[in-house]
């Protein structure tokens, strides 16, 4: 198979606009699963399409034989929404090479990465007959939504899942060329609040100083979330549980090149800004933050409207730590919203999706492996970091299925994932497709 070929592969599973939190996307969600179902049977794989209330789980199994080591590799199909589509250069599902470059919605955050392990393993089986482990992939469509029905199916099929470790592709890389074992991610939980006034919208003239604004109430209640100056987290106990960095880790970062002046130019704020005392790739990986993710209320039409709204919502996520625990933290935040909220308005609060941060020690069995894998892959030392993403399932494989997940990145800096624009270098999938290869002879060892 030649490089013209699995880049048309991965163009045909990159058409598929396969948005879990859409349901106008169902079908081509679905349709994507089906897709990899196919690519899987062509492939002489066993494989099912499981079910769930949501988007279908892809399984597929070589034939498992005594005595080797069994890997399951995870990934997800399903992708974020496209918006703003005006902002991208090309459209997001119409994949577009420019400078080597592949543009697309899902190139990078998974399919890229995903299939560049299922191309791997594709060219093992025809050139060698077999892939040297016994190998598990476990592809899902709803990882963008924080894999609802995904605990459940692990809870249910640990013997259909059994393994002794799990390989993920679904992290960064320090910067093009520097192969990267990320061997933590924080976790994450998510809540959003409504604030009720008045039953209707009120003219701000005739009740204004006398009625209390919801959407005024909601940015005050925002800002008593974190310290303006200093960055910190003021809800009570919310770093209770956080653990410091460790020693080798603080050493290990010192020896990353400073990516500041990179992150200031990719995002084009006026400055950077986060925790005292804490350089930007802890503040990124090792601290928890909070953080709103959607804001609304009142007029927000061309001109003025003088008007108290008569409701407004705050959407809410925090990034977590070990040992912070995601169910805790909901109520801790909760609590605080509760505190802050005057009798002038109502409240109700929604708890959303949340899961676990994961660290793994990288220095240890199956870890070398993997870093004897990248240096193979790019000729090159690894770097051991932490990223500041989620992936919550990862510290369910370790909870349900007892192993620990490696995560070898292929992503860059400049990826775009989640945002307009996104890309995968044709170079960084190619090397996916090695670096499979070699991570299951590591493994197999
Ligand atoms: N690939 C990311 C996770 C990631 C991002 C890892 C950056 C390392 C660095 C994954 O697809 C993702 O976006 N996860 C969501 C999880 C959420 C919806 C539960 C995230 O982090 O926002
Ligand atoms: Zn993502």
């Amino acid at each position: 198979m030649t490089a013209q070929d699995r880049l048309d592969q991965l163009f045909d599973y990159l058409r598929f606009a396969s948005i879990s939190t859409d349901s106008q996307h169902t079908k081509d969600t679905r349709d994507c699963a089906e897709w990899l179902v196919a690519k899987f049977q062509k492939m002489g794989m066993s494989v099912d399409l499981h079910p769930t209330p949501g988007h279908p789980i892809v399984v597929a199994k070589n034939e498992h034989k005594a005595g080797r080591p069994t890997v399951l590799i995870y990934g997800h199909y399903d992708v974020q929404p496209v918006d703003p589509v005006e902002l991208w250069d090309s459209p997001p599902f119409e994949p577009t090479v420019r400078d080597g470059v592949i543009f697309a919605r899902g190139s990078t955050d998974n399919k890229g990465q995903n299939l560049a392990h299922i191309l791997g393993v594709e060219q093992s089986l025809m050139e060698d007959g077999d892939v040297p482990v016994n190998l598990t992939f476990l592809i899902e469509g709803e990882e963008e939504i924080g894999s609802p029905n995904l605990d459940p199916f692990l809870e249910a099929n640990r013997e259909l899942l059994k393994c002794d470790v799990v390989a993920v592709s679904d992290t960064g890389m320090v910067a093009p060329g520097v192969p990267t074992l990320t061997y933590g991610l924080r976790g994450i939980a998510c809540l959003e609040f409504k604030l009720t006034g008045p039953f209707v919208d009120l003219h701000s003239g005739i009740y204004g100083g006398a009625v209390a604004n919801p959407a005024m109430v909601a940015a005050q209640i925002a800002a008593s979330l974190s310290d303006a100056k200093t960055g910190r987290v003021l809800v009570d106990g919310f770093y209770d549980a956080v653990q410091p960095l460790q020693d080798w880790e603080k050493e290990t970062w010192s020896r990353l090149p400073d990516a500041d002046q990179e992150m200031f130019e990719q995002t084009g704020v006026p400055q950077l800004f986060g925790e005292t005392g804490f350089d930007s790739y802890e503040r990124r990986w090792a601290r928890p933050t909070i953080e709103v993710n959607g804001i609304g209320g009142g007029y927000q039409g061309e001109g003025s409207k003088t008007v108290i709204p008569k409701e407004a919502m705050v959407k809410l996520s925090c990034r977590l730590v070990p040992d912070q625990d995601p169910d805790e933290i909901q109520k801790l935040v909760a609590s605080h919203l509760r505190k802050h909220c005057p009798e002038s308005v109502k409240m109700e609060i929604e708890p959303g999706h949340s899961g676990h941060s994961y660290v793994m020690d990288p220095n240890t069995g199956y870890g070398l492996a993997a870093q004897k894998a990248l240096r193979a892959t790019f000729d090159a030392d690894p770097m051991l970091i932490r990223e500041g993403g989620s992936i919550p399932i990862i510290q369910s494989f370790k909870d349900v299925l007892g192993v620990d997940t490696l995560m070898l990145g292929l992503a860059l800096p400049d990826c775009m994932a989640h945002a307009p624009n996104e890309n995968f270098p044709i170079e960084n999938f190619e090397a996916g497709v090695r670096m499979n290869r070699a991570l299951l002879k590591e493994l197999a060892k």
